[in-house]
């Protein structure tokens, strides 16, 4: 309770950036059991965790540009972290931004836009493959768009979502991606990039792509 006082507070303080509504709904959404979870879950907020993985990303990309035998693991590595990044991104932090920001729609929006295009790349890329021929083109153009996407993020949402909503929300947020992490879809589906298809079919094609995913590493070893 002492923690949602406290969030009140604070929304207070960056009401330009937050409808009134909006501050006592997201302060009003984590009940105490959800809290628990949350703590069980390491209490890390959203935008930390999302941050810490934007540097994983960025240090994956260099990794997965390495020549020898452990490109193939590498490769498969950021094609990882990127699918269920950008999967937890468009089921829970979008929305979020987009009902709790000001002009938080036309951001979410742009966003989404990007992740569609950088989507897009990132399927052409998955189809080449870490031995085919032009895989080094299309890793820095994917490196480029997801660079320029994720300090966007950064700068526009997350700095945003940091001062508007709740500190309780926003570790609420952590635990939601992480469960979504969990299961998400480990390779990129050009389809598959808004809150209601990563909540409705992600759970399948998340375990699908697992599925497929040992079964490669087993023919490979
Ligand atoms: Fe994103
Ligand atoms: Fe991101």
């Amino acid at each position: 309770m002492g923690m949602l006082r406290k969030t009140a507070g604070t929304s207070t303080a960056t009401k330009p950036l937050l409808t009134a509504k909006a501050t006592v709904r997201a302060a009003k959404t984590v009940p105490a059991r959800s809290l628990q979870v949350v703590r069980t879950l390491g209490g890390e907020n959203v935008v930390d965790v999302l941050t810490r993985q934007h540097r994983q990303i960025r240090l994956g990309f260099l990794q997965a540009a390495l020549p020898g035998p452990w490109r193939r693991r590498n490769f498969d590595r950021l094609m990882r972290l990127l699918a269920v990044h950008e999967a937890a991104e468009e089921a829970h932090v979008h929305p979020v931004a987009r009902r709790a920001l000001r002009h938080g729609s036309e951001l979410a929006q742009r966003r989404i836009t990007e992740e569609k295009e950088a989507k897009q790349l990132l399927v052409a890329l998955w189809r080449t493959g870490p031995n085919g021929a032009g895989y080094l083109r299309r890793l820095n153009q994917v490196r480029r768009a997801v660079a320029r996407h994720a300090a966007r993020e950064e700068r526009e949402e997350f700095a945003a979502l940091r001062k508007a909503v709740s500190p309780a929300r926003l570790r609420m947020l952590g635990a939601e991606v992480k469960l979504t992490q969990a299961y998400a879809p480990t390779r990129p589906h050009r389809w598959v990039n808004n809150e209601a298809a990563n909540k409705l079919v992600a759970p399948v094609l998340g375990p699908l792509d697992r599925t497929l995913d040992a079964v490669r590493h087993r023919m490979a070893s």
